[in-house]
């Protein structure tokens, strides 16, 4: 992009002392249906807590309770000065036999999106985060043989029950995420542990599911953006002197970061993974956009003695800044300038990028007001370098159920207590406002 293009679309205010973004630039909020809505009856992860498998013993239940009010939460973004949200469809409720369409479920998303019209932001769907429909379980999930079939069958009707009220779809949420906890850790239904090829394969057939999603969307809405939400892991080498740790770094982030890329850039993966997700010359050139979600950052060592978790130790590195452990223990450190690298990696797809999740377990809101300014600050730098960065959406508006961390990590800008469904504003939630209303975050003190 040309030197005055940039200052057009960017602009350091030296008098207010202010980093201003792009006129357009989207300031959102994520969410996903089954952390939020509650009472997911149909759901592979109702079936997972009902078998005792959240950490902390917890059960979803009402979650956030959006099913019945979410349109609540929708008027306290906009009065944060938000414009756009992301949220998640959840298949379980529109399709909770195999073949049979709720109109109910269908209706109460339309009064959904319709409010979110009527109040200016614009909706971001994504039709899978992590959950679908216990039959769709029971067929293999996305390790079965027909889960590219059903998946596209279920996106049509989405878009066609929905699409008067949405043009901006995101199709899965996070494979990698997806399949590592499911098939390698086991946190995640159907809980399969140390399981490469099926981590690697499950992976695959989401990507193929994304891009017949793609091409059923455009055919429906030709005008529609679609893209999917990739988690992007930041990874160094313990020491970078060392050649073994360089080496379990770089195929250490191969493995968590790569297919998804690679398939979308040129319809293979490299390697041993390329070989074993298969043919994806059909995943290449499906996406409108890439939705980065970054939360973290590792330094990767070389392990002998760990083959199970590919020859790798892990450990936080010194300059970033812990999240709340959680029951799991496994939310690390989050690094705020990380964000920058990980963009530009983003960046050579050439495509527009949205920050589709960024945030921190930070239940007591003590890190989170200047890790999500430092954050902006890092994202604002790579909209100076040049990079296509369209928008941002924090994860998340308020404390949701953590999936197998049930309540014991909270991200949320607004305090939940999910037993009264009292609301407490955080002082993150004054920082955000202030930056979704004046387009802008401070620069930093000298
Ligand atoms: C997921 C969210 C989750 C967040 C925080 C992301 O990987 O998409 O559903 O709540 O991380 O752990």
């Amino acid at each position: 992009m040309q030197e005055k293009d940039l200052s057009a679309l960017t602009g350091r205010n030296a008098r207010r002392q202010v980093l201003t973004f792009p006129q357009e630039f989207v300031w959102g909020v994520a969410s996903s249906s089954y952390q939020m809505e509650g009472n997911n009856f149909n759901s592979q992860w109702y079936e997972w807590e009902q078998r005792g498998k959240i950490l902390t013993g917890e059960c979803a239940s009402a979650a956030c309770d959006w099913w019945a009010k979410a349109e609540e939460d929708f008027a306290r973004a906009h009065d944060l000065g938000i414009t756009g949200l992301r949220l998640s469809l959840e298949w379980s409720r529109i399709e909770p036999q195999r073949g049979e369409w709720s109109v109910a479920a269908f209706a109460r998303y339309r009064e959904m999106l319709a409010c979110l019209k009527s109040l200016g932001i614009q909706p971001l769907v994504t039709l899978h985060h992590f959950t679908h429909p216990i039959w769709f379980e029971r067929a293999g999930g996305f390790a079965g043989p027909a889960c590219v079939d059903l998946f596209t069958r279920y996106a049509a009707k989405c878009v066609e029950a929905l699409g008067d009220l949405c043009t901006f779809w995101c199709t899965v949420n996070e494979p990698t995420v997806f399949a590592g906890n499911g098939y390698f850790y086991g946190h995640f239904p159907p809980g399969r542990k140390h399981d490469a090829v099926a981590y690697v394969r499950v992976q695959a057939n989401m990507l193929r599911a994304h891009a017949a999603a793609y091409r059923i969307i455009h055919e429906r809405q030709p005008q529609s953006s679609v893209g999917l939400a990739h988690h992007m892991l930041l990874v160094e080498p313990v020491d970078p002197r060392n050649s073994l740790d360089r080496r379990a770094n770089t195929f250490y982030d191969l493995v968590l970061n790569s297919l998804v890329l690679d398939a979308l850039a040129c319809g293979h993966g490299r390697g041993l993974l390329g070989a074993l997700a298969g043919d994806l010359s059909m995943v290449r050139g499906t996406a409108d956009y890439l939705g980065v979600n970054y939360y973290s950052k590792r330094l990767v060592g070389f392990d002998l003695w760990k083959p199970r978790m590919l020859f790798t130790h892990h450990m936080m590195p010194p300059d970033a800044v812990p999240m709340d452990p959680g029951a799991s223990n496994t939310f690390g450190a989050t690094s705020p300038d990380g964000i920058y690298q990980v963009l530009h990696k983003a960046a050579a797809l050439e495509l527009p990028i949205y920050i589709t999740e960024n945030g921190i377990a930070d239940a007591n809101d003590t890190r989170r007001p200047d890790v999500l300014v430092k954050t902006l600050r890092a994202v604002h730098r790579g909209i100076e370098d040049g990079l296509p960065i369209r928008g941002y959406y924090h994860w998340s508006l308020l404390d949701n159920f953590e999936w197998a961390d049930g309540w014991s990590a909270r991200f949320g800008l607004i305090s939940l207590d999910p037993a009264t469904q009292i609301r407490t504003y955080q002082r993150s939630a004054y920082v955000y406002s202030d930056i979704c209303h004046s387009n802008a975050v401070p620069v930093a003190e000298p």
